[in-house]
């Protein structure tokens, strides 16, 4: 794991911005896996400023909520429609979001790893972390081995995600996600997180053991992983001073 730490979300986003921008220029048809929530806005933002060429990228998303149709303004379908793609020239039929109202959810998620593989595999799957460690909405005890499926949100992930449908009562039960075993395929793994109230989970994703109850850790059996952070993300990491030396110390074929 490449643990980079940076004093603000500013640049730690931009650090992650450089990712993103190196391979959509290497590999014009590359394909993203994208996360919503709070996390990548800074990203998407400075990727729509900085006018890359989206047009041969395929995208997938980690995840949708149950029962929220596309339109809903809730819905992840709503957040990459306003955050990203309607400020980019990526293709239409490129785009792929869980759909939340399928009618066979099992059929549908086995199609999606479907187009995942038809598309020759996730390039860069980036992704933001729960204060519990989820990543995608694969919640502690999720099977680190697990595909895309039907979760259940904890009542603290409703918490955190309840300002966007007003009150807490609204926000929905389930999520469709990308499992563990589907996001360790992504043939490199970016992953952000800002404030202290990611910190004990960044600690344990980087320096703890490997186990459910912190889903993240799971990367750490993952062989390229990019870990983009504030200090305050950082602020319980025991190696902080080691990573800042390594970053600060790359040899020059090793930099972007
Ligand atoms: C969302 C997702 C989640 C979020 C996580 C952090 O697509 O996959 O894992 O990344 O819940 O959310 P924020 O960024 O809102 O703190």
């Amino acid at each position: 794991m490449e643990i980079i730490i940076q004093p603000t979300p500013e640049a730690a986003t931009d650090v992650a911005a450089q990712i993103v921008a190196q391979l959509l220029r290497q590999k014009p048809r590359a394909v993203l896996g994208l996360p919503t929530g709070s996390t990548p806005l800074l990203l998407y933002r400075e990727l729509v400023r900085m006018k890359l060429n989206w047009r041969g990228v395929t995208t997938f998303n980690l995840d949708e909520y149950t029962g929220l149709s596309p339109e809903h303004p809730a819905s992840y379908h709503s957040f990459m429609r306003e955050n990203l793609f309607r400020h980019i020239n990526i293709v239409e039929k490129n785009i792929h979001i869980p759909d939340g109202m399928t009618g066979n959810v099992p059929a549908f998620c086995k199609e999606y790893e479907k187009q995942i593989r038809r598309a020759g595999g996730i390039d860069l799957q980036i992704l933001g972390i729960g204060a519990d460690g989820h990543i995608g909405f694969n919640e502690p005890s999720s099977s680190l081995a697990s595909r895309t499926r039907m979760k259940t949100l904890t009542v603290r992930t409703r918490q955190d995600n309840a300002k966007a449908f007003g009150k807490l009562t609204q926000a929905p039960h389930h999520v469709i996600t990308m499992g563990i075993g589907t996001i360790m395929e992504a043939r490199h793994c970016l992953l952000l997180a800002f404030g202290k109230k990611k910190a004990r989970a960044i600690a344990g994703a980087v320096e703890g053991p490997i186990t459910a109850m912190n889903p993240a850790s799971a990367l750490q059996l993952h062989p390229k992983v990019t870990v983009c952070l504030d200090e305050a993300a950082a602020s319980a990491l025991k190696m902080k001073r080691y990573y800042r030396w390594v970053f600060d110390n790359k040899p020059n074929w090793q930099k972007f």
